[in-house]
């Protein structure tokens, strides 16, 4: 199949469907699946036909690439629904972009467009019951591409399957964010993978976070590789901080992932008159900025968390509580970029679909 042509799908519908037994106001986040999903296989130079199915465990080869090598590229997608039940994306096409550049980093084939969001179309159409009515509610998608040629040889795979799988969701974090700046570890480094959504920029976080749980922390502060004076990202998302009345966020790099609420955020904050600086930030203005009391916010943002406020961080042992305020940017932000999601404001940037 070429890039452009038209995109036919094969549809295997579930006989019966899970819903009923979902508890949806209990739900741990991406812990549950909807009934189907979707793949498309990847051989000999082309991308088959996508197919529909129901949801199910995969069998694969022991020696597929993606178990030995780690070649696998994901993306973090919502779909909303709005009052009058119609189910809304998100900037996909900016998901589409990001996800084909990963798949370039990662030597991996790029997925056509109308696999990818007419794919998404298509699954969510069969599953929307599960997208549930109501702010906090959402239906998590994950796109995502694994290495699946055999044998062990450390070298691309000859073949790759994308997948779509949808997981109905709440909030990512739950309650107080404490976090702390890295000294030691990284998240990326320059000639890396840290711009590109690749698994293993995940898993790497794993064991300095697991560090930093143990010392009453939830999340690292990601710092640059080289200095560790440049404050790059948050657990797994964009971080802004609020000093004074002014937005700060790192510019993204080869280090720094290219986030779709990222990017919205910087939208809307100007939209609203808002002053923000895209610049490096540093440890040291952060620290005396909290130290003179002009550091009023920090948080995170992402798809999965949107915007996720850090009540305080660590640095060299030493504690940094922010402030309490009474009328956070951060929850402004979130709503307004929530209200544009959940179609409850207009959407002048023309950012859903
Ligand atoms: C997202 O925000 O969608 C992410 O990719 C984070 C993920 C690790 C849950």
């Amino acid at each position: 199949m070429s890039e452009n042509q038209t995109q036919s799908f094969i549809i295997n519908r579930a006989a019966t469907s899970k819903i009923e037994n979902i508890d949806f106001e209990n739900l741990p986040f991406g812990s549950v699946f909807t009934d189907h999903m979707l793949y498309c296989d990847y051989k000999s130079g082309e991308w088959g036909t996508p197919v529909i199915k129901p949801y199910e465990p995969l069998t694969m080869d022991p020696s597929s690439r993606v178990f030995h090598y780690g070649q696998a590229i994901f993306e973090g997608m919502k779909a909303y629904k709005d009052e009058n039940d119609d189910v809304w994306l998100f900037r996909p096409d900016q998901n589409l972009t990001r996800f084909n550049k990963s798949a370039v980093r990662l030597a991996m084939p790029e997925i056509p467009e109308e696999v990818f969001i007419e794919g998404l179309k298509q699954l969510i159409n069969i599953d929307k019951a599960w997208v549930k009515k109501g702010k906090g509610n959402s239906l998590y998608l994950r796109p995502f591409m694994i290495a699946t040629g055999h044998g062990v040889i450390a070298a691309p795979s000859g073949q790759y399957r994308f997948m779509i799988i949808l997981s109905p969701s709440k909030a990512y974090y739950q309650g107080d964010v404490k976090v702390l700046i890295a000294e030691h570890y990284s998240r990326a480094a320059n000639g890396g993978i840290g711009a590109a959504k690749a698994a293993a920029n995940y898993s790497a976080q794993f064991y300095p976070t697991l560090l930093a749980n143990k010392q009453g922390y939830q999340q690292v502060i990601w710092t640059d590789d080289a200095t560790h004076t440049k404050l790059e990202e948050a657990g797994t998302m964009n971080i802004f901080f609020r000093i004074n009345d002014t937005l700060y966020t790192a510019p993204t790099s080869e280090r720094i992932l290219d986030g779709v609420t990222r990017k919205s955020i910087i939208d809307l904050a100007k939209r609203e008159n808002i002053t923000v600086e895209v610049r490096p930030v540093l440890v040291d203005e952060i620290i005396e900025a909290s130290k003179n009391g002009s550091l009023k916010e920090i948080f995170g943002a992402g798809t999965a968390a949107v915007i996720n406020p850090i009540t305080g961080f660590s640095y060299q042992d030493t504690y940094y509580e922010l402030p309490r305020q009474d009328n956070p940017m951060a929850l402004d932000l979130k709503n307004k970029l929530t209200d544009i999601q959940y179609k409850l404001a207009e959407d002048t940037f023309g950012w859903t679909i």
